[in-house]
């Protein structure tokens, strides 16, 4: 094949061998070795002269970006969550962008099922305890939880996440399901996961365990603070697997220090990799640093899928997962 015609893309932060590889059988590829973020100016540079780019998530596409980078035509996010894409400045700049959906799906309703159990049953908290040498006896209410099985499971964002989570709940742990959505699910497709909609306000009152699965946007910046924490029940957890921002950590923070709610447990905070250092006071909150995906076959069919999106559109004009179709065909 002759080099000189391929397509260039950049891979923006460190990745598997094997997807570097695949895409330099269709590419020519710079990658970046690291898995450090490039800041701005230098991603913008490294972006000069490429059509595509595979991004994990973290690095900001807009318009000031796009400005930069007439060439580009394809971000591909290894990632279901695509709030690094300013996708409205994407649609403007006739850039198509992609995510990585269903792929992850079981692996993330995996771990927001770990941390709810974690929480309700105390397991962090009872190993610090233990590590700590403070175990020097039984007593009746030694690290005592909450039930899981049979306890009320809210969900706020019923996607396919949450389905999967209503679905372990319901089918594994005989537990009522209630839900809240910014659209109610069809029939049917409650009757699958055995889930009752509710307002927001009963889904709070309601929960043993309430699961957040909403994706980050100014509409759900906030959706957890003071207020909601307030109407929860005292020996309720909260479990956050969808993105930093929709709960307002300090206020969450301090209804754990004032046992406001009895546990939570976090794989996503706002302004990650930094949290709230009111977090780290909390004995009260298990915490785990945005693994939700992370397991080798998951995050190996993320990257395979972030791929074959940059494949697929560059050398064929047609990608798997578009978020804004309407760009394809318009260059
Ligand atoms: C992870 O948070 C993702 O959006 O894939």
């Amino acid at each position: 094949m002759n080099t000189a015609a391929r397509p260039r893309i950049l891979i923006a932060r460190a990745i598997f061998p094997e997807v570097v590889e695949k895409l330099s059988q269709h590419f020519e590829v710079e990658a970046n070795p690291s898995d450090e973020l490039w800041p701005r100016d230098e991603l913008a540079r490294r972006l000069q002269g490429k059509q595509g780019v595979f991004t994990t998530g973290g690095e900001r596409i807009d318009a000031a970006l796009l400005a930069q980078c007439p060439e580009l035509k394809i971000c591909a996010n290894m990632a279901v969550g695509y709030n690094n894409f300013d996708l409205a400045a994407m649609t403007a700049a006739g850039v198509l962008g992609t995510n990585a959906p269903d792929v992850l799906t079981e692996t993330t309703a995996d771990m927001g099922f770990a941390l709810l159990m974690a929480a309700a049953r105390r397991v962090t908290e009872s190993e610090h305890f233990l590590r700590a040498g403070k175990w020097d006896r039984w007593a009746y209410d030694m690290l005592i939880g909450q039930d899981v099985y049979g306890a009320t499971l809210g969900i706020l964002g019923m996607g396919r996440i949450g389905r999967a989570i209503a679905r372990r709940g319901a089918l594994g742990f005989n537990m009522p399901v209630i839900y809240h959505n910014r659209s109610r699910l069809p029939a049917e497709a409650e009757a699958e996961v055995r889930a009752r909609y509710v307002s927001k306000d009963e889904l709070l009152r309601q929960s043993d365990h309430l699961v957040l699965v909403v994706p980050y946007s100014a509409e759900s910046h906030h959706a957890i603070g003071a207020a909601e924490l307030a109407q929860m029940k005292p020996t309720a957890t909260l479990v956050n697997i969808g993105r930093g921002g929709v709960v307002d950590d300090a206020a969450l923070a301090q209804a754990l220090l004032d046992k406001r709610i009895a546990a939570a447990g976090l794989d996503v905070f706002e302004g990650e990799p930094k949290l709230n250092p009111a977090l780290l006071k909390c004995s009260n909150v298990v915490l785990t640093p945005h693994i939700g995906s992370a397991t080798v076959p998951t995050r190996m069919a993320m990257a395979g899928l972030a791929a074959d999106n940059l494949i697929g559109y560059l050398t064929t004009g047609k990608a798997l997962t578009p978020l804004n179709p309407e760009v394809i065909g318009q260059r």
